[in-house]
């Protein structure tokens, strides 16, 4: 049986608005807490003001008050799982630190990873 936070992510890339590149991705940010905040990417006619799923996801619990949290799912349609984009990296690491990232795809192939494998040495605010 699927984990929830996996089926959420596959369902919020359902929402993805990306008419320009077709290429649909969504995320599930599982806090502390329990709670999910979905997110997809939305896609804009500038092309530079595409909003990524897990940035959406990510902005969403912090603007509801979430702080801290436990893993991140992201979904797309690729065998060779997508992950999150070097933009993406760097929110989710300023937010949620080491955070395990789940990547799915509709086939229910999964791979996990840590964020501090992915993102090596980040920039952050201890050098501030
Ligand atoms: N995209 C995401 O939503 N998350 C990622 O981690 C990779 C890329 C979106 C942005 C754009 O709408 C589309 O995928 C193609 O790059």
């Amino acid at each position: 049986m699927m984990d929830t936070l996996l089926t959420v992510a596959l369902t919020a890339r359902e929402h993805a608005f990306a008419p320009f590149s077709k290429f649909k991705v969504g995320a599930a940010l599982e806090s502390q807490a329990g709670q999910i905040f979905t997110g997809c990417n939305i896609e804009n006619a500038t092309y530079g003001l595409t909003l990524c799923a897990e940035r959406v996801a990510m902005f969403k619990a912090i603007s509801e008050g979430a702080r801290q949290f436990r893993r991140v799912a992201v979904a797309a349609d690729t065998d060779a799982l997508t992950p999150p984009c070097g933009a993406c990296r760097q929110i989710l690491w300023e937010f949620c630190g080491d955070i395990e990232i789940v990547l799915i795809n509709p086939r229910g192939k999964i791979e996990t990873h840590r964020l501090k494998d992915l993102f090596p040495k980040p920039f952050d605010v201890s050098y501030l």
